[in-house]
């Protein structure tokens, strides 16, 4: 059995400007979209206790279309909070187990706190990277990961890690962003990044990027383009977690560029038995 020790991996400074920019955001209450918004129900959010509704980062419901049975092994890449954990964590029920992964240390301990505040007994929480993860090989019936591989520096090696701890048969349900066209200005900027769109690749890439990684009938199920509004709010929200690093006339230019241009897609597939 293989398990990736994620500190083999060398330092990198956009994952180290992530992770710091994560732990402070979590010390608010702040997520740029209402969990409605991200296609929470609100039957599912009577489960799961407010803080880890405060600090739903993701850009959708990846649990809400996958088919997640009782009994199963799922792992959440970049589980922030928790709240995707504690609604898998249901739905498995005490016969399933649920493994969420983090790179960030102030994250890690909040999802713990908000699973121990929903008592839910059957997740937990390990420290690592989402590009070496600390999970054995052929060890999961599914992966789930809600806005974290478009902030990735390596999403080929996150790619090939879910196609590494799925078993064969096991399948994966993503929300992510996606961003066509990215004018080059806005790529290296630290609050796009930090919002999941300066890092985000184009829908074909992505596509491209599991498949390459040896998953198969790789589809994208849904897409929603975000609007200047919602735009604005996810900047906004970057601009929470690092000092504003330009003037307010580029910003508004840069919603104006980017408007249409970033949808939230959800793409499922599998690894072949
Ligand atoms: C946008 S938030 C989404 C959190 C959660 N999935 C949710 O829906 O609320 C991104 C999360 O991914 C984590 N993250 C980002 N890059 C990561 C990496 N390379 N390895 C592990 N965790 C990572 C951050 O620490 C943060 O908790």
């Amino acid at each position: 059995m293989n398990r990736n020790d994620s500190k083999n991996l060398p330092p990198d400074p956009i994952r180290a400007q992530v992770a710091q920019a994560y732990g402070t955001l979590v010390e608010r209450a702040a997520p740029a979209l209402s969990p409605s918004a991200l296609g929470y129900t609100p039957e599912q959010m009577l489960d799961v206790p407010r803080d880890a509704a405060d600090h739903a980062f993701g850009c959708g419901n990846p649990l809400a279309f996958s088919e997640v049975q009782q009994g199963q092994v799922v792992v959440d890449l970049g589980c922030g909070a928790g709240i995707d954990l504690i609604l898998a964590a249901r739905k498995v029920g005490p016969s399933g187990r649920v493994i969420g992964v983090d790179m960030t240390p102030e994250m890690i301990v909040r999802a713990r706190q908000n699973l121990e505040h929903a008592g839910v007994q059957n997740a937990e929480v390990r420290e690592g990277y989402i590009e070496s993860l600390p999970v054995e090989d052929a060890s999961v019936d599914w992966v789930l990961s809600n806005c974290v591989i478009s902030l990735s520096p390596d999403k080929p090696k996150v790619f090939a890690e879910i196609a590494r701890v799925l078993r064969p048969g096991g399948r994966f349900s993503i929300s992510d962003l996606v961003v066509s066209e990215m004018p080059p200005w806005l790529r290296d900027l630290p609050v796009l990044h930090n919002a999941c769109i300066g890092g985000a690749i184009d829908e074909e890439a992505y596509v491209e990027g599991l498949r390459c990684a040896g998953l198969s009938e790789v589809r994208v199920v849904s897409r929603q383009a975000y609007d200047a509004e919602q735009i604005a709010a996810l900047v906004a929200s970057g601009e929470v977690i690092v000092p504003k690093d330009l003037p307010e006339a580029i910003v508004r230019a840069g919603v104006e560029a980017l408007a249409g241009k970033v949808q939230s897609i959800k793409v499922v597939g599998v690894k072949a038995g």
